[in-house]
């Protein structure tokens, strides 16, 4: 039934109703194409993390809202964002994940040679064009970029649509966030550590981001998480088997905890999940770590950072980060039911080995798809998207501390940690995107 959600503005809105969202949302393919055109098209993106690219022509390919793009360095030192799409018939210049592409970029298909800031520089028998207009045309002017490109504590965000909210109004209420995890290195450098956890889920990109801040579900979800926190510690010794329980046996904390987390939601969907205290809260002091922090920041500074460590930071739609341990999650939508995960571990630079350690244990332990937690999640997020075809209800229920009031102005604090909230915040933020026509992309 193509059309009916676009060509009807009104359906399209009453998908997201205050306290419940139908489920068309997470199975109907022209709500997925809708939601790629306006909402991921306009919002900045993750693209990648600057530690990834150091030297001239180094590179990483990822996708954003499904469309290819590359991540350079440039020679000048500044990073460029490309469409990953010869400017000629459309091959894909850069096959793989990774690599440096040396002085210039050579379609493999048929040898169109572009500078690394995307500018044509040579092809194959250049007189045959004279006359042809080429010049003028999109495949004269070299490689396309994404609407904006912005770098921020070495995260590299892009908006695939010239309009669209500027930088800084966008992520207004997080950035701060950044400035904490960035902070937690002497030199406020991060790095990526190693290769990403990767998997492909069979459920909707929004069931995961909603999942990041649904703080009842651990305690029936990963019961058997924390029971199995046990054996997988018996298994291990010293410093590894205390890492692993310190970051296990939190799993098994019950529902008033999360009540008294606390949270905060901002514009555009973003939340900090844990303003008061954490799963995290209670990993043990590094030693010698406070007073490297103390003297690189100064003492206000050292205790601010050290004493924040919420669950979960959102940076909607195709971000989720924790600070401690340092890691991200990233969002690849790829249809209504299918999804692509990446989680990354980050080291601060110069800070103690044991937080690098932190950083790729916790992304072992809990989001490898071996892991006893990461398949909890998965295993429902599939069984969800399987059974919203079934009859009876089409609506999903977010009711859990709703009490018929407006939706809040933003930023607003959330007292209770397990307030449906924090995903009614994302929908609102979905329904106004969708609420505008699709951007001009490029
Ligand atoms: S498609 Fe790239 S040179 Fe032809
Ligand atoms: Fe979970």
């Amino acid at each position: 039934m193509s059309g009916f959600y676009r060509a009807d503005a009104a359906r399209l809105a009453a998908l997201v109703q205050p306290d419940r969202v139908h489920r068309d949302v997470y199975i109907d393919e022209e709500v997925f194409d809708l939601e790629m055109e306006r909402l991921w098209a306009r919002s900045w993106l993750y693209v990648g993390h600057a530690s990834q690219v150091p030297a001239a022509g180094d590179y990483l390919t990822t996708t954003l809202a499904g469309q290819p793009v590359f991540l350079m360095r440039q020679p000048g030192g500044e990073l460029g964002v490309f469409f990953n799409r010869c400017a000629h018939k459309g091959a894909q210049l850069l096959l793989d994940e990774r690599g440096n592409a040396g002085k210039l970029l050579r379609c493999p298909y048929h040898a169109w040679n572009y500078k690394l800031d995307g500018s044509l520089l040579s092809l194959p028998l250049k007189n045959d064009y004279e006359g042809s207009g080429v010049w003028e045309s999109p495949a004269g002017k070299g490689l396309a970029k994404p609407g904006g490109v912005r770098e921020y504590r070495g995260l590299v965000f892009a908006r695939l649509s010239p309009d669209g909210p500027a930088f800084e109004d966008y992520f207004a209420g997080v950035l701060e966030i950044l400035d904490l995890i960035a902070d937690r290195s002497p030199s406020g450098e991060l790095e990526v550590v190693g290769p990403p956890l990767r998997s492909e889920m069979s459920c909707n990109w929004k069931m995961y981001l909603e999942n990041v801040n649904d703080s009842v579900h651990p305690i029936s979800t990963h019961e058997s998480a924390a029971h199995a926190a046990k054996t997988v510690g018996d298994g291990l010794s010293g410093a590894e088997q205390e890492m692993a329980m310190e970051q296990l046996l939190p799993f098994g904390a019950g529902y008033s905890f999360y009540t008294k987390m606390g949270a905060r939601v901002t514009a555009h969907g973003h939340s900090i999940h844990g303003t008061k205290f954490s799963l995290h809260s209670g990993y043990a002091a590094i030693p010698g770590y406070q007073d490297m922090l103390r003297e690189a920041h100064g003492e206000a500074r050292a205790h601010e950072v050290l004493s924040f460590s919420p669950q979960n930071t959102v940076l909607y739609p195709s971000l989720a980060l924790k600070a401690s341990p340092a890691l991200l999650r990233v969002l690849q939508p790829l249809a209504a039911g299918r999804t692509r995960l990446e989680v990354w571990a980050l080291a601060p630079r110069g800070a103690p080995e044991a937080l690098r350690r932190q950083a790729v244990n916790y992304t072992r332990l809990v989001f490898s798809p071996t892991s006893i937690v990461a398949h909890d999640d998965i295993r429902l997020f599939e069984s969800v998207q399987r059974s919203l075809h079934a009859g009876g209800n089409e609506w999903i229920s977010l009711h859990r501390g709703y009490r018929g009031e407006a939706e809040p102005a933003l930023p607003h604090e959330v007292e209770d940690g397990n307030d449906e909230l924090l995903m009614r915040n994302q929908f609102r933020a979905w329904r106004d995107a969708l609420a505008q026509p699709a951007p001009e992309v490029v």
